[in-house]
């Protein structure tokens, strides 16, 4: 077990924010003690690899942080592994094993524990699509418990965990069904011509050659997390009704902004946030240590490594404002603020 009192919060936006303690630990035994201990300083606050959180301040409590690292692979494609383990490291041990279900989530930053809350999702798939049980320990009782997929709601970057249950479990392994059964997904975007570019083909394909080919996609897109800060997406693509949709497209249609990109859902339209931002202006933007990408315009960057928090929300207000001004769409983060 870690613990380390003033301690910096691991974000992926590079920010310098403080924790009066950090504990990191390596058992549910472990879990059990950090929790009974009166001497650490309260709130707790469960991270992951800290790259969905917006920090706004320095946090006055512990931050846990889990350090159960185990992969199970049981020859049927049901796989057990803790919620400590790095997901893109899960999705590569996956891959090389032949077995088909993670490969569109390559990449996507974080660990497994909170891929299971998020419910992290990417090219067509979400991680809710694979898990069928989540390991947790009560924190009222500090029992275990085994929740199956079926109890944790899981919807669009959604979950129970993330709502009614906000702060009461905290997932310590995950349960997966992943298929040896060929099944490639290719239908999302351009994942498609993506691979047939890359390989010329569109059979007799790999988990790892998808792999390798949502890498280079999300290359492309995304700002690489050693050079630059941020937390992927910024905002949630927005799911509309029939009346705001066609509000939009009469903007569209009276501002020459070209078709409007949409998809059909049980939860109304979507639209991409991408498109909105994009369409204000935002893309490319710059201001002092902070900006939009001007590859993905979902994602809010720390450009100079010094941004404090305060640029970013600034930054995030002014773009739901013209998104709001300009489409009467009101844009919710992706990003939890703390
Ligand atoms: N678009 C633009 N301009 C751009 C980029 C995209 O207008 O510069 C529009 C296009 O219409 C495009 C559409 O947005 O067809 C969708 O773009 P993309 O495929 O990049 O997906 P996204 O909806 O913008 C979501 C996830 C990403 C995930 C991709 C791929 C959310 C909030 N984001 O982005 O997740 O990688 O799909 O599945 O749902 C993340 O969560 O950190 C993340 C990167």
């Amino acid at each position: 077990m870690k613990i380390i009192f003033d301690a910096p919060i691991p974000n992926t936006f590079g920010f310098s924010v403080k924790a009066a303690c950090f504990a990191e630990y390596a058992s549910v035994e472990e879990l059990i003690e950090l929790l009974r201990d009166d001497s650490l300083p309260r709130p707790f606050f469960h991270i992951g690899g800290g790259s969905n959180l917006l920090f706004t301040r320095d946090f006055p409590g512990t931050i846990l942080h889990s350090g159960i690292c185990f992969t199970e692979i049981a020859g049927d494609g049901v796989v057990r592994v803790g919620a400590g383990v790095v997901w893109d490291e899960l999705c590569e041990n996956l891959a090389t094993e032949g077995l088909w279900g993670t490969e569109n989530l390559s990449l996507i930053p974080g660990e497994a524990g909170a891929a299971a809350v998020q419910n992290i999702g990417a090219y067509g798939i979400e991680a809710g699509d694979l898990i069928t049980e989540v390991e947790c320990l009560d924190t009222e009782t500090l029992e275990l418990a085994v929740i199956p997929a079926e109890q944790c709601q899981y919807g669009y970057r959604a979950s129970r965990f993330k709502g009614e249950w906000k702060g009461r479990y905290i997932v310590t392994a995950v349960r997966l069904q992943l298929s040896p059964d060929y099944s490639p997904r290719l239908t999302y975007g351009h994942v498609g011509d993506a691979v047939e570019a890359r390989f010329g083909t569109l059979e007799d394909l790999t988990p790892m050659m998808l792999r390798e080919t949502v890498i280079d996609i999300r290359h492309g897109k995304l700002p690489e997390p050693s050079e630059v800060g941020s937390a992927g997406s910024f905002f949630r693509n927005p799911f509309v009704s029939d009346e705001c949709y066609a509000a939009v497209e009469a903007v569209a249609a009276r501002d020459n902004l070209g078709p409007v990109p949409h998809f059909a859902s049980p939860e109304g339209i979507k639209i991409p946030a991408a498109w909105l931002i994009e369409k204000c202006g935002w893309k490319g933007f710059c201001d002092g240590n902070v900006g939009v990408w001007k590859h993905q315009p979902l994602v809010l960057v720390n450009l100079t490594g010094k941004a404090s928090p305060s640029e970013i929300i600034s930054l995030e207000e002014r773009i739901v404002s013209s998104v709001r001004d300009r489409f009467g769409i009101i844009l919710s983060p992706e990003v939890e603020h703390v």
